[in-house]
């Protein structure tokens, strides 16, 4: 069997899961890394690393089927999918939300005009909840699908609301971790199907690390009054160590659900619930990214290009198994 050669752009947490779950997929094999700073990752791994701006070179060495894009969704992935799809078919998690559908047309455009497929905004939110929340609108007309996200004691680890943390004066280190309110899922497993505010649905709960002076009060007032990212929503602020953020808070858990309901025949209840619970929400986007590697390969084997999201491909694409088997044991 030959295997599909992956090109890992870009290593940070994602782009280290994806390496971890190309190892687990005897499909796939990894090509190689390029990055903006290869003394930096060839100082990390034994592995093949080449600068991202190399393309002649990375092409040669590497010969990718397809490369999987692992930068920030801020400022890296709009900038390096389009260029990059000039070159190999490509697979990325661009997760800004708001901004999806023109990230889609450009990265449509790019492909079509390059002969390569782009796979946008994949991983579990965007990625395997649109899906679910597509679904569930689908299966019972009508319902509104929310998604609830911290629904463990621990809540989840939002890597974006940690960033905005550590950009207030006073604050050397931080995570936020995320917390649905209870009561408000209750109200859509009821088919209430409610109007929230952002702050309906959500907690957060903030663990800080003060720089040495700085005024915790001054700290915490600016954290509760920040637009958009704290000030809608109930917020607690611990003051902790480094040490004790270093050694209990440690890790990228994260969970969530989608959750609708409403009603079948006019009159009957109808739930649809998706879960998802991650240990490593790096990971766990990895491991995705890695399953739409393999279907791109085969929309691209069928012909196909431009840009695909998980609404388009069909399932059997993502697996490794036959369509025999997936008729016998999957159905
Ligand atoms: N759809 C989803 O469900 C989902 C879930 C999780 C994350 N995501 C997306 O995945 C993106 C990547 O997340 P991430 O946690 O992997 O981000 P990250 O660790 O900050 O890495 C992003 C990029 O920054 C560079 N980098 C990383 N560590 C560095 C360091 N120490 N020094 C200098 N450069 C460094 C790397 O690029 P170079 O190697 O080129 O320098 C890397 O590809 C997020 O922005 C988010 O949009 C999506």
């Amino acid at each position: 069997m030959k295997k599909i050669r992956v090109m890992v752009v870009g290593y940070g947490n994602v782009g280290r899961g994806v390496i971890k779950a190309l190892a687990a997929n005897e499909d796939m094999e990894l090509a190689g890394i390029v990055s903006r700073s290869p003394e930096r990752v060839r100082r990390a791994v034994e592995l093949p690393v080449l600068p991202v701006e190399a393309v002649g070179e990375w092409q040669q060495a590497f010969r990718p089927d397809i490369a999987i894009l692992c930068g920030g969704s801020k400022n890296d992935l709009p900038e390096q999918g389009p260029t990059l799809v000039n070159c190999v078919s490509t697979v990325d998690s661009f997760d800004n939300h708001s901004c999806i559908p023109q990230y889609f047309e450009r990265m449509d455009a790019a492909g079509r005009a390059a002969g390569q497929v782009a796979v946008i905004s994949t991983g579990w939110d965007p990625g395997i909840f649109s899906l679910e929340r597509v679904l569930a609108n689908a299966f019972i007309p009508g319902s509104r699908a929310y998604g609830f996200y911290g629904l463990t004691g621990k809540g989840g680890l939002s890597m974006g609301h940690s960033d905005a943390l550590r950009t207030i004066p006073g604050v050397r280190d931080a995570r936020q971790y995320t917390h649905a309110v209870e009561s408000a899922v209750d109200r859509v497993r009821a088919g209430e199907n409610p109007e929230f505010e952002p702050g309906d649905m959500h907690t957060r709960e903030c663990f800080v690390v003060l720089d040495a002076g700085a005024d915790p009060a001054a700290v915490e007032a600016a954290i509760k009054s920040m637009p958009g990212y704290f000030a809608p929503y109930r917020t607690t602020v611990h003051f902790v160590s480094q040490d004790e953020l270093d050694t209990r808070y440690r890790g990228f858990p994260h969970d969530g659900c989608v959750v609708a309901a409403g009603v079948t025949g006019g009159e009957h209840a109808a739930t649809v619930e998706y879960r998802c619970k991650w240990e490593s929400n790096p990971e766990a986007t990895a491991n995705v990214l890695v399953a739409h590697a393999r279907a791109a390969v085969r929309l691209k084997a069928e012909g196909k290009t431009g840009a695909f999201t998980i609404l388009d491909i069909p399932p059997a694409y993502f697996s490794t198994h036959s369509r025999a088997d997936l008729l016998k044991k999957f159905m």
